[in-house]
């Protein structure tokens, strides 16, 4: 199976396909300079003197070197210039087109970044419908998203390189960033500002999909997990509702509330867990509950050590949010 793109230069996107062609007109650009001046330090250390080797010094010539120098630093003064200038008019070009998405009928996210977790509500007028998840975005392909940006504790950045560019997202600021898939798929979003010890390990998946797929799965999120019916889930229910887990994470439809961490609402539905880090699955779960530091030092949330039956229970009830 292919994993998740992270690759500004495979665009899947508008304003990633923007944001490649500055790319690709920087590098072929910048290549042109170095051929260049490869070229003219080849004529200057080869070619030259072997053309004026040979032929009788001209006294009447001496003044001539000064100007040929003269002319050459005109001529490359210019050339620098242009390329500047070519350079600066693409990348206003570019910042404008960024700018330019029609945002009818898009989708609204609000993104928070947290040490080291995203959190991500998707925002509707009629608030009835809103739903928070965390870790993992849905986008449906061809309508354009807008992300409100927002950070619970230190400096983070959104970069999803095959959708858009960075943007950062600062504690006490709101920042916008509107972005448009054009190709479904799975791209890797990555935190792009150093926020702390598990900054590298800070993942966001984006799952770009046909509308239809994005509204059946926005309706399943916007729903409570149906109760469990089997007896361990249930007991797993209890020990998430008596134990520590409710006083940090939200299940909907439960007496769970806490905010400190991720939703877990739709848990099940996930395809990894630690934001991004591991596969959604029992054992990578079950060893996330008992010990958190250990798969990820620094982490907030503290070990538990439970029961083996009761983790078993758990994990049982956990597997129930899809
Ligand atoms: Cu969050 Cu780096």
């Amino acid at each position: 199976m292919e994993g998740p793109l992270q690759d500004a230069l495979r665009p899947a996107g508008i304003q990633a396909e923007h944001i490649g062609s500055l790319w690709n007109f920087t590098l072929g650009l910048c290549a042109l300079v170095f051929l260049l001046v490869v070229a003219a330090c080849v004529t200057a250390l080869w070619i030259a003197p072997r053309a004026d080797a040979g032929t009788a010094p001209d006294l009447g010539s001496l003044a001539r070197p000064e100007r040929r120098v003269w002319r050459i630093i005109g001529w490359a003064t210019a050339a620098s210039a242009l390329g500047l200038v070519a350079l600066l008019v693409a990348d206003a070009w570019t910042s404008r087109a960024l700018a330019r998405l029609p945002l009818a009928d898009a989708v609204n996210i609000e993104l928070t970044g947290h040490q080291w977790w995203w959190e991500a509500r998707y925002l509707d007028a009629d608030p009835a419908r809103a739903f928070t998840t965390a870790n993992e975005l849905h986008i449906p392909v061809g309508r354009p998203v807008l992300v409100t940006l927002r950070a619970d504790d230190v400096i983070h950045t959104l970069w999803i390189p095959n959708l858009q560019g960075k943007k950062d997202m600062i504690p006490g600021r709101t920042a916008t960033l509107s972005l448009r898939a054009d190709r479904p798929g799975t791209y890797r979003g990555q935190c792009a500002e150093f926020c702390g010890v598990q900054h590298a390990l800070m993942a966001l998946l984006v799952e770009a999909e046909p509308n239809a797929d994005y509204e059946a799965w926005a309706a399943a999120q916007r729903s409570a997990a149906p109760a469990p019916v089997d007896a361990l889930a249930l007991r797993g229910r209890e020990v998430f509702l008596n134990g520590n887990c409710a006083s940090c994470h939200t299940v909907a439809g439960t007496a769970a509330r806490g905010s400190r961490g991720p939703d877990l609402s739709h848990l099940a539905s996930r395809r990894t867990i630690g934001a991004g880090m591991f596969p959604n699955n029992r054992g990578h779960l079950g060893g996330w509950i008992a010990d958190p530091q250990a798969l990820k030092p620094g982490v907030y949330m503290p070990p538990n050590s439970l029961p083996p039956a009761d983790l078993q229970a758990l994990l049982a009830y956990l597997e129930t949010l899809k």
